[in-house]
């Protein structure tokens, strides 16, 4: 019965969410896997899309070794905090989250107010394919992260608004962070016709899954190519409702400790907002490799 001798079941245990994403990881230090564990995990992941591990310890050099297994990694993005404080000193492919203010210099991006939905930096033509985040400070309450399907809300979606995006292309907008903060170097948008940014299919297909997933970048400055100002507002509103629904999400309270590596490719993901007084500490990682089509 069961396997056959020679393939012995990975040493973790996979315990889905139970919500429409994501899945924890236990038994596992992710510092010293070997090649056949850290495949069955790859694998876990393109499934649950979101993986946990709590309890981890690591150094940047280990976020980094871990996230390179998966594949090469991609610098930080620009943020409005990009040459301040401690962000510069930082390396080059850790990008710092963090409302911590030292000697009067924010020490990394987002501050401690909500972050819309969004998927990670789907303003460039190729975005990371996932983002790795490590906790090493964590507010007493708030600044909870949540995860949503996008292949799962895409199936769920109205005939009516599947037809209206159906073959459609959207510019991403890369102007702004997900707090709303303008990036630096970037200028205001005052018409989503010209803003900046790059262009994917709305509709896009997972490359290795081969699950159609929406795409939609963020809401603000969102624009369907060629669709007239208004009647976009109109459309992106609705599917942005839509995205919304609980039944497509699961949320995640943070420990200190923890690890996440979640897919760009098939998920939005947004922070909620927590008291500016605590302190939040984070670092990631971003994998390259995406090519939405
Ligand atoms: C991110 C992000 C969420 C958070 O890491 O890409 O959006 O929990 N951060 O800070
Ligand atoms: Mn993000």
């Amino acid at each position: 019965m069961g396997d056959p001798a020679t393939k012995s079941d990975p040493p973790f245990e996979v315990v889905p969410t139970g919500a429409a994403v994501g899945a924890e990881i236990r038994g596992l230090d992710v510092r010293t896997l070997d090649d056949a564990t850290f495949l069955a995990l790859r694998q876990e992941w393109l499934t649950h899309k979101v993986l946990l591990f709590r309890g981890q310890s690591m150094s940047d050099d280990d976020l980094v070794a871990f996230s390179k297994r998966f594949g090469p990694l991609d610098l930080a993005p620009a943020s409005a905090t990009d040459n301040v404080g401690s962000q510069e000193k930082s390396r080059p492919d850790i990008w710092i989250i963090s409302n911590v203010v030292e000697d009067g210099k924010p020490i990394g991006a987002l501050g401690s107010d909500e972050a819309e939905w969004h998927t990670d930096m789907s303003y460039v033509d190729q975005p990371p394919m996932a983002s790795v985040l490590y906790s090493l400070e964590i507010p007493p309450s708030g600044g909870d992260t949540s995860f949503a399907n996008m292949v799962t809300a895409l199936d769920a979606l109205p005939d009516d608004l599947r037809a209206k995006i159906e073959g459609r292309i959207a510019n991403h907008d890369s102007s702004y962070t997900s707090v709303g903060e303008l990036r630096a170097g970037a200028e205001p948008v005052t018409d989503v016709t010209k803003a900046p940014g790059a262009r994917h299919p709305i509709i896009r297909t997972h490359p290795e899954s081969g699950e159609k997933a929406l795409y939609l970048g963020r809401r603000s400055n969102g624009w369907i190519v060629d669709m007239d100002r208004a009647e976009n507002e109109a459309l992106l509103d609705a599917l942005w409702a839509h995205c919304a629904d609980p039944r497509f999400s699961w949320t995640h309270q943070w420990r200190k400790g923890d690890l996440l590596i979640w897919d760009n490719r098939s998920l939005n993901h947004k922070r909620e907002a927590f008291d500016p007084k605590s302190r939040r500490v984070m670092h990631r990682c971003q994998i390259k490799g995406d090519t939405p089509a």
